[in-house]
This record gives C-alpha cells, structure tokens and sequence, in this order.
C-alpha cells in the first residue's frame, strides 16, 4: 500500500505574467523641489517606462475532483483581461483611472492589482501578489 495519504491538502499556484508601463512620480499637493527630493528619477515630468513582471499566487484546497486548486487558463485569462489589458503599453497617471489619483508607485500598482483580481475568486482561496519593477525591486500584497 501506498503510504501518500489522500488529503484533501493545501497547496499554491503561481502564473507570472508582464507588462510595459510608464509612470511619473509626484505628489500634486508639493512643491517640485520636494517632489524631485523624495520621488528622484521617477519624478521626471515627462515619464519614463518599466518592464513589470507580475506573479499572482493563488493558495487553497485541491478539489478532489479536478485535482487543481484553480485552472490555470482561466487564471492567465483573468490576468490578461484585468491587469495586462488594463495596464499594458499604458501611462499609468495620464491613461488609467486607478492612477489618476493615486501615485503609480510599484506598492500601489500592487495593491490596485490585488483588488482588481479579488473579486474574481471564490472567497475560500488566498490570494497574494508579487509585482516586479525591476529585477531587484518588488513588492508583495498582501504582506505575508
Ligand atoms: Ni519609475
């Protein structure tokens, strides 16, 4: 007899996905001199681009009668659909409504991310997302 048990189990699934953006940094309510000390090169006044990669980890039970935790097409569609459509090839200030008033910072991009995906997924699933501005600087929300 095997000794694998049956489960049910917990597990995560993780899809990455992409998209170019640009983005100014700057607090309207300041003055430039403020804006240029706290935001530097991101506050240049006429943009400047990113290569954001995103990962979406969706944690909760296996169903026992699929196997999977959540279909991984349907999660690339929900992804593509809601983030990459929205965001991609975008300015994020000038040509989105979740940045118009909200400073595009990579903690901010991730956190609108995160509710634009949220409502998508049955309540009994985790949800967590990582966004990369670059190789070496990323944020995660929720914070784990
Ligand atoms: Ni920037």
């Amino acid at each position: 007899m095997s000794k694998i048990p049956e489960g049910p189990f917990r597990i995560s699934v993780f899809r990455r996905a992409h998209f170019n953006a640009a983005h100014r940094l700057y607090n309207p309510a300041w003055d430039e001199a403020r804006n240029e000390a706290t935001f530097g090169l991101c506050n240049n006044p006429n943009y400047h681009g990113h290569n954001y990669e995103l990962e979406v980890r969706v944690t909760g039970e296996v169903n026992p009668e699929t196997g999977m935790v959540v279909d991984m097409k349907w999660l690339k569609e929900l992804i593509r659909d809601q983030v990459e459509a929205r965001f991609d090839h975008k300015n994020l200030n000038l040509d989105t409504e979740e940045f118009r008033h909200r400073i595009p910072t990579s903690e901010n991009i991730c956190f609108v991310i995160w509710h634009l995906l949220r409502p998508h997924l049955d309540p009994s699933l985790d949800l967590h997302v990582r966004l990369y501005e670059t190789p070496r600087n990323y944020v995660e929300y929720p914070a784990p």
